[in-house]
């Protein structure tokens, strides 16, 4: 979590770091500051709340002039959200400015040595380390400063560092955190994410870990480990600044949603040729594949609950074991991993701590490591031995919507390839499976087009303290995430329900008008599904069913969304989509912040 940019050029720096700052926004948001390098003075300024309040102070910039400068977004892991916690933080002296993505995990122990020289601590920051302690080292070379503090550290940082020696020079340096180093003419950037600097330059490289970038207006140079001069390939980004825009939607969520249709084209239409899968994945050998004694699936939150649906698929479709797994819990159980294990990572941005941890705890173990990520070029990208990238195009709102929905058609073309090449589907289903998918965006469209059903429900869910979400199977899978979207936006208190496990124990919650989501599957199940919505109902529930065109529902449900027909296996892609626009417009009509909820963040870079 936290943003953090950095500019050196020939223009004022603080507007452009604002503007910034702003596209980081959704990593981070309970208070911002900027410090600007004046020839060879540090000037800095903060503010507790949003960056708002900031610009507000700075006068959009033009309190703060110069030409070089670093800037930040805060997401508090050390010390309330407050002034004197905002970034950027500077050394005793005023020489050094710092801000700061990550976290430092000894910082007590460093804390307590600082002190002991004498240095006094403003903050209760784990941040303010860095500016200390790199005055400390600091002899009249940075690098040698940055390489000894890096001896030091323990922990995942991003740092944009300023130094009053250093005119016209921004510092950037590296380790387990997100940092894009952008270029221009007569100009260069730092940023934790693409979209901060997309409106400049769509021209970047990525530093690795332990490399310290030194930007000037005209030249970037970067340093390995051991002090040698590093050549960086660079690459064009794809997007250009409007994706990174709202477009004309009133906020990135609805953009997002709307832009769900074209995610999941893009991340199945390139991989089908006729009913035969090609993801671009080379790793995954029929040798391989029919060894496989369990594939397991890690993630964390929504890219969880696409990990749970994922179960279901790929174990009707490759027969193969496949256990879910939250990425929190997976890197500190012992699972049972051998050369034979397949993991599958999924992730948006590529950067959540647990996932990495639990990515690289499994290739410790000898698994194969494949990755389902958004964020080119991003840890997880980088490290797993294949990855399948999911074609949604930067993702804003701090809730999910169109990178999950980009993950769940990654795991269909996944499941058809595995299937195909061990055999375990017929070449009449997998063109009835083929099919399915390539008409699943333009269901998804026409799902997307209709809300006035939904805005109504909204309005009758609004006001409740309570919701269930209930399903069997798949829907349970699609019921997770339509909870998680509510509770995360709404702050509306929600539980979703394997159907079954209702009555076990919760349905002594279900009371007069508790609103209770119902997913309804035509097939088997529907009939069971019935019986559980007879049951709440006759608890006093308000029910809202999504149910497929085909089933028949009458008295049971007080409100009925339909959902089109699709393949069995695809239909939690398509249930889920009236489940975010209810979370949406309940989120609106309680006048909550859509792309920013409060205590979250975009990118979880903490555990
Ligand atoms: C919820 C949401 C989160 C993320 C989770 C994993 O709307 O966005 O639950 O799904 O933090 O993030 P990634 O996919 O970046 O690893």
């Amino acid at each position: 979590m936290c943003g953090i940019v950095g500019y050196t050029g020939y223009r004022q720096c603080t507007p452009i770091l604002l503007e910034g700052l702003k596209s980081l926004e959704y990593r981070g948001y309970d208070s911002s500051g900027i410090a600007v390098l004046e020839n060879d003075s540090l000037h800095v300024e903060k503010a507790e709340g949003r960056l708002a309040v900031l610009a507000d102070r700075l006068q959009e910039g033009v309190l703060l002039p110069g030409k070089t400068g670093i800037g930040h977004t805060r997401w508090a892991t050390h010390g309330k959200p407050s002034d004197e916690n905002a970034h950027p933080h500077v050394s005793e002296n005023g020489k050094i400015a710092v801000v700061h993505n990550g976290i430092i995990e000894n910082y007590r122990k460093l804390k307590e040595e600082l002190i002991g020289k004498g240095y006094h601590f403003v903050s209760d920051t784990d941040t303010e380390i860095f500016a200390h302690l790199l005055d400390y080292y600091f002899r009249g070379n940075i690098l040698e400063a940055i390489y000894k503090m890096m001896r030091k550290v323990n922990g995942a940082y991003a740092l944009g560092i300023l130094c009053d020696e250093m005119p016209g020079t921004v510092i950037a340096v590296k380790k387990d955190s997100p940092l894009v180093v952008g270029l221009g003419k007569d100009e260069n950037f730092i940023a934790s994410d693409v979209p901060a600097i997309l409106k400049h330059t769509r021209t970047v490289f990525y530093p690795e870990d332990g490399e310290i970038v030194i930007l000037r207006p005209d030249s970037v140079e970067v340093y390995g480990k051991d002090g040698e001069r590093i050549e960086k390939e660079v690459e064009a980004v794809a997007w250009d600044a409007s994706a990174a825009e709202k477009g004309g939607y009133p906020h990135f969520m609805m953009k997002e949603m709307m832009e769900q249709p074209r995610a999941m084209a893009d991340t199945i239409l390139p991989r089908l040729a006729g009913s035969v899968a090609q993801p671009e994945i080379s790793g995954l050998s029929e040798a391989f594949l029919r060894n496989v004694d369990k594939i397991y699936i890690v993630a964390c939150g929504s890219a969880y609950h696409v990990g749970v649906a994922a179960k279901y698929i790929l174990e009707e479709m490759t027969g193969k074991n496949v256990e879910p797994d939250l990425a929190s819990e997976f890197r500190y159980r012992v699972p049972i991993l051998t050369e034979h294990s397949l993991v599958i990572i999924i992730s948006q941005s590529g950067e959540t701590a647990d996932s990495i941890a639990a990515m690289r705890e499994a290739k410790r173990r000898g698994a194969h490591v494949l990755s389902i990520v958004n964020v080119l070029g991003s840890t997880i990208a980088k490290e797993s031995d294949d990855v399948l990238y999911t074609w949604a195009g930067p993702e804003i709102a701090v809730a999910t919507t169109k990178a999950y929905s980009a993950q769940l058609c990654a795991v269909y073309v996944l499941a058809l390839y595995i299937a195909e090449i061990l055999g375990t589907i017929n070449l009449e289903e997998a063109e009835r499976f083929a099919a399915a998918l390539r008409a699943l965006p333009e269901k998804a469209e026409e799902l997307l087009s209709e809300h006035s059903k939904i805005q109504y429900a909204a309005s009758r869910l609004s006001s409740s303290h309570n919701i269930f979400f209930i399903g069997r199977n798949l829907e349970f899978a699609a019921a997770m995430e339509g909870s998680l979207k509510l509770k995360e936006i709404s702050y509306i208190h929600s539980e979703a329900y394997a159907a079954g496990e209702l009555k076990h124990g919760t349905i002594s919650l279900i009371e007069e008008g508790t609103p209770v989501v119902a997913l309804m599957t035509s097939g088997a199940l529907t009939d069971k599904m019935r019986s559980n919505i007879r049951e709440v109902k006759a608890r006093g529930a308000f029910v809202l069913a999504l149910a497929d065109v085909d089933v028949e529902i009458g008295e049971e449900a007080d409100v009925v969304l339909r959902i089109p027909k699709t393949h069995h296996l695809l239909r939690t892609s398509l249930a889920v989509l009236p489940l975010q626009l209810l979370a949406y417009y309940v989120a609106l009509v309680r006048g909550c912040d859509i792309d920013k909820p409060r205590n979250l963040a975009k990118s979880v870079t903490v555990e």
